[in-house]
Order: structure tokens, then sequence, then C-alpha cells
């Protein structure tokens, strides 16, 4: 992880408001979970920064409309939590429907149940399960699925902005053009 994300993390973490931290301190603290520290994800982001990311705007986002914002920060923050860093790992060999951006929802909500059961709910899982939608075809089933969904594309925006990264994206193809 570069020092600079890492200043970024801090500052995040810094400016923080209380009752979210609360919610998903024994996530962030936790081993298993902060590998993802060194796991990539695209636009030079580990999975760790992209996911908190992802929480805290949907966090935000349920807390103002008075959703389900617990579900929703927990949810934002596991939605990739699946088990090895994909773009170190083969995807080459794979057939087509077990690529990454196929299968990891499913691994991630698999091992959040593992590793973070007493976390979990319905609504989290659905949450964690369909992020990949229209990708995976079952649409989410909760309003608070839909926004993790959304935050998750808007916060690859960066990757989304040349159509040739689109298979990056996707979780077909490693390469970043
Ligand atoms: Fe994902
Ligand atoms: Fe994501």
């Amino acid at each position: 992880m570069a020092n600079n994300e890492q200043d970024k993390i801090n500052q995040i973490l810094l400016n923080i408001d209380n009752e979210y931290y609360m919610i998903v301190k024994d996530i962030l603290e936790n081993d298993e979970f902060k590998k993802r520290l060194n796991y990539h994800h695209h636009e030079n982001k580990s999975v760790f920064l992209h996911s908190l990311m992802v929480s805290i705007y949907s966090y935000k986002i349920t807390k103002k409309l008075n959703w389900d914002y617990k579900s929703a920060a927990i949810g934002g923050l596991l939605h990739d939590f699946y088990y090895n860093d994909w773009q170190t790992t083969s995807n080459k060999n794979k057939p087509f429907f077990k690529k990454h951006g196929f299968v990891h929802a499913k691994e991630a909500k698999d091992n959040s149940k593992l590793h973070f059961d007493e976390f979990m709910n319905e609504k989290i899982e659905d949450i964690i399960l369909k992020h990949m939608f229209p990708l995976n075809i079952k649409p989410p089933k909760y309003k608070e699925s839909w926004v993790i969904n959304i935050v998750d594309k808007y916060c690859s925006l960066e990757i989304l902005k040349s159509p040739k990264n689109l298979p990056k994206y996707l979780g077909l193809n490693r390469k970043e053009s």
C-alpha cells in the first residue's frame, strides 16, 4: 500500500462521525479485513480504501433518507470481501462465467458469513450479493442494496471513464489500458 493511501485512510478515519465508527469498528480492526489494505482495486486504490469509501457514502445517503444506515454501512464495507486478491491470482484460465466479475459477490457474501456472522442479516446479505447487478442478473431486493449498487459504480467512475477499461471494471480482465 502506498504511503499517500495510508494518509488518506488516516484522514478519513479522523474525520469520520463517531456513530459510523462504532458500527464498523470491529470490522475495520479485524486482521482478515485489514489484509485488503494490500489487495488492489481499481485506480491504484486498495480494496480496503474502496470498501471504506463505498461504506461511508452509503451510510451518509441512507442516514439522510432515514433508511437502514447500519446495514448500509456494514454491507458497503463487506461488499468486496472476497477471498483473494484477484489481480494477483490468475483469472485467465477460468471459464467466462467463473471470472472475478461474476463470482466475487457470492464469494464476498460467504466470506462475510465466515468471518463476521454476528454482523450479518438478510439485508446485508442482499447488499453484498446484488452489488454487481446487472452483471449478476438478480436485482437488489432492498432500497439499501440499490444504494450500495449505485455508490459502488460511482466510486469506480474513474475506471469507467475509458470504455477500454470496462472489462477490468467488470472483473473480466486484469489489464488497465
Ligand atoms: Fe465488487
Ligand atoms: Fe466494489
